[in-house]
């Protein structure tokens, strides 16, 4: 009996209602569900739970799960529900494993998501009534770092650095822009927006960052005097270093007064 997939939604969800009239929660209720594609996004570093579909332990039979990453052959990993059995093959990364164990529980975990960890996961609950399965696509997000500086002429540079997906920039006011795109081989991707405002009133502008993980504004003076942080922090040292120097002559010159006078 194999009642997943092939079944039309609505045929599905009538045979379902009408069984769930008469033997509700009963497995044969589930086994009219078509087997569910579910797309998550996770921001790297975080831990993530993937479940399995709901088939009441007792009725399952092997779990397995394939995980199929970019790059690598697919791994697969069962677990013999009467024997207490596991296998595994090609399966090395080690920081996904078991929520609890098998005999506990069939979902898996990722301790902390990398960016190495997009792909499919897939949960299939093999039981005597057919095959239930659950496919997770895990899309890894990781927000770009953001920096706005000035350049020559009336330029400014905006840039997303290192962003899962790609950042998008936009300005305010609108300038001449050129955007780049540089992808990075472990799947981030750099945005860089280099913009020039020719009209002569425009003095400030501001650089918007849209991303999945949050939008980010900056704003910038054109040319007349540029305030970076950068500059303010060496103004502040060049003053403290000379405040120093004034207080280390002044105390000099008192110790050696104080030498002559006990002489
Ligand atoms: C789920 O994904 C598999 C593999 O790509 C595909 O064959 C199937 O049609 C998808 N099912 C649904 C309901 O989208
Ligand atoms: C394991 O990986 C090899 C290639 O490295 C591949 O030929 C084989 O089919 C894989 N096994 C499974 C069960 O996916
Ligand atoms: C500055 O901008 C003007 C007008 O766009 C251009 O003619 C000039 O070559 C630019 N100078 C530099 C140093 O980029
Ligand atoms: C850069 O990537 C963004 C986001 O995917 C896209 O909207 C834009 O068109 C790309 N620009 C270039 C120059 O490739
Ligand atoms: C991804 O690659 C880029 C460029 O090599 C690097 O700047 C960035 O730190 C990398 N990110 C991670 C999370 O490894």
């Amino acid at each position: 009996l194999h009642c997943l997939g092939e079944i039309p939604l609505l045929t599905s969800l009538f045979l379902c209602l009408s069984v769930c009239l008469s033997a509700c929660l009963s497995l044969s209720v589930c086994a009219c569900v078509s087997p569910v594609n579910i797309t998550i996004s996770v921001q790297m570093g975080t831990k993530t739970l993937l479940l399995c579909p709901p088939v009441p332990p007792t009725k399952a039979v092997v779990i397995t799960w394939v995980i199929t990453l970019r790059g690598q052959p697919p791994c697969k990993i069962s677990y013999r529900v009467e024997t207490k059995e596991t296998s595994e093959t090609n399966c090395t990364d080690r920081r996904i494993t078991w929520a609890s164990t098998p005999d506990q529980s069939p979902d898996l975990q990722i301790s902390a998501v990398a960016l190495d960890h997009d792909g499919y996961y897939s949960c299939v609950i093999a039981t005597p009534n057919g095959n239930f399965q659950k496919r997770h696509n895990i899309q890894v997000l990781l927000p770009p770092a953001v920096t706005l500086f000035p350049g020559e002429n009336r330029t400014a540079v905006c840039e997303a650095t290192a962003g899962k997906p790609p950042a998008q920039i936009s300005w305010t006011p609108e300038g001449y822009c050129k955007t780049k795109n540089e992808s990075h081989s472990n799947g981030t991707v750099t945005v860089r927006s280099t913009c020039q405002w020719d009209h002569k009133k425009v003095h400030a502008v501001l650089c918007s960052v849209t991303h999945s993980t949050g939008n980010r504004i900056l704003s910038i003076q054109l040319n007349q005097g540029v305030i970076s942080p950068l500059h303010s922090l060496l103004t502040i040292l060049y003053v403290k270093l000379s405040l120093l120097g004034i207080i280390l002559l002044i105390m000099g010159f008192v110790f050696f007064q104080k030498r002559n006078y006990y002489r």
